[in-house]
């Protein structure tokens, strides 16, 4: 079976700069919904025309036609003619569609298969109609899509509407698509005209009724995309919380689809959980943004910001700590507040505790970082490593000129600017010496 999915529209309705089908649905490129569903069916061919360059560079895996003027729905369909031809079937949808589940699209192939129809289309009963394609029936059978736009006032009151999924055997497809024409009030070719057409011509398209009317939304405008985006959001939350994650307030949490969670993490509100992130069991997050990192059991975050890093079992993060990309924290290493951490491992049982700065370095277990420590691993041009051994005491605002390393068991006063490398066991002391002048003395 092919899959054509039609994605070249420029969404005008949208007000963006970005492609319709590019903007995110709970973390998600609408169009990767879409393609995640019909991959499971067979080949994928998308109609891309609206900065066509910026969505195939985030799907490069897929066959492409380009719509160099978007005339219509059905403009897009003609034009892969060629392409109809090498297959049996053909499923016709929109990227714009991303709630439609495979489920659905699996009954439609079922209820098409076992009836050998020429075709089928996905409808929906809404209470509102507007904006949609009305499903004109006789007897069961669909002779008529008509648009909002062409619909008189009777036809307007009709609440079976058409969701834009379709199932048609290519054979009636090709026999009636150069009958597609532009002959309506927008002046666009109308994908819809083919239930017309292939009645005309004999052929029988059924529809099928939608069973999740959630699935039916097509979002044309940022209001349709709060909406779309809020209900996988709420659907994601649910199966979390039926796999056993304990998430205290669902409407102010926001986790991604592909982020996985054990049982009995409980998650506070304002938690904003994104990408391919892993949170082991046991975990108690309280409102941070985690982006797609790895993080075990029993790990406490607090009001903190974590990108791409990997966080072992027992340690303990924030308030307000900043873990950037790289950073490495294994077991039962203590994060305190105001600690930003960027592309380093600290190993087990270190302790950071307050104010403090970690680049590019490496920490030996059992150290403790005191207040204010620093690595300045950035000389304007180069960033350069610092290396701590094991059961080391860095002293409140120790600065490190890094490339630096310092030995095991190595004690730095406290205030130093350390710049030459220090051997195991050794102290390292570096700066001015404390003078005491009297003040009476001095000023006479
Ligand atoms: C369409 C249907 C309508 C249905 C609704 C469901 C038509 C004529 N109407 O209306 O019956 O109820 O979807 O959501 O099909 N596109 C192209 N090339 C074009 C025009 C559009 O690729 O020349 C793409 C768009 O990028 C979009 C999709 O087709 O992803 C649907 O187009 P859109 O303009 O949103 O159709 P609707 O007016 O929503
Ligand atoms: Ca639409």
């Amino acid at each position: 079976m092919l899959s054509i999915i039609l994605a070249a529209g420029k969404g005008t309705r949208m007000k963006s700069n970005i492609p319709k089908v590019l903007h995110k649905v709970n973390g998600k490129f609408m169009l990767q919904k879409v393609l995640e569903n019909t991959s499971l069916f067979g080949e994928n061919l998308l109609v891309l025309g609206h900065k066509k360059e910026e969505i195939i560079s985030l799907f490069p895996n897929n066959n492409y036609i380009f719509q160099e003027k978007q005339l219509g729905t059905g403009h897009a369909i003609l034009i892969s003619k060629d392409e109809i031809k090498k297959h049996d079937d053909i499923l016709i949808c929109y990227g714009d569609g991303p709630l439609l589940s495979k489920d659905t699209i699996s009954n439609m192939l079922t209820e098409y298969k076992k009836n050998n129809l020429d075709s089928i289309m996905l409808s929906c009963i809404v209470d509102d109609p507007t904006g949609y394609g009305r499903v004109i029936k006789k007897n069961d059978i669909v002779i008529d899509i008509i648009e909002e736009k062409e619909a008189n006032n009777t036809e307007k009151l009709i609440n079976e509407v058409n969701v834009g999924v379709y199932l048609v055997k290519s054979k009636p497809l090709l026999s009636i698509i150069d009958k597609l024409d532009n002959n309506n009030s927008k002046g666009e070719y109308y994908l819809t005209d083919i239930v017309k057409l292939l009645h005309n011509a004999g052929f029988v398209t059924k529809s099928i009724l939608l069973k999740d009317k959630n699935e039916m939304i097509g979002v044309n405008s940022k209001i349709d995309l709060e909406f779309a985006s809020n209900i996988l959001r709420e659907k994601k939350l649910l199966k979390l919380m039926e796999n056993g994650v304990i998430i205290i307030d669902k409407n102010t949490t926001f986790i991604e689809d592909d982020v996985v969670i054990g049982k009995d993490t409980i998650i506070y509100p304002n938690t904003i959980i994104q990408g391919k992130t892993t949170i082991g069991e046991n975990c108690i997050i309280y409102s941070s943004r985690i982006d797609n990192s790895v993080i075990s059991n029993n790990v406490k975050i607090d009001n903190s910001v974590i990108e791409f890093s990997n966080i072992e079992t027992k340690v303990t993060i924030g308030p307000y700590a900043h873990l950037r990309k790289g950073t490495i924290l294994n077991e039962n290493v203590h994060i305190g507040n105001f600690v930003e951490i960027k592309n380093s491992t600290l190993h087990k049982n270190v302790k950071s505790g307050h104010l403090t700065y970690i680049g590019d370095s490496e920490i030996g277990s059992n150290t403790n970082i005191g207040a204010g420590t620093i690595t300045c691993n950035y000389d304007g041009k180069n960033k350069h490593k610092t290396t701590i051994g094991n059961d080391c005491f860095i002293g409140s605002n120790t600065i490190f000129v890094s490339p630096i390393t310092i030995g095991e068991n190595v004690l730095t006063a406290a205030g130093s600017v350390i710049t030459k490398n220090v051997d195991d066991n050794m102290l390292a002391f570096g700066r001015a010496k404390q003078k005491i002048i009297n003040k009476k003395i001095e000023s006479e």
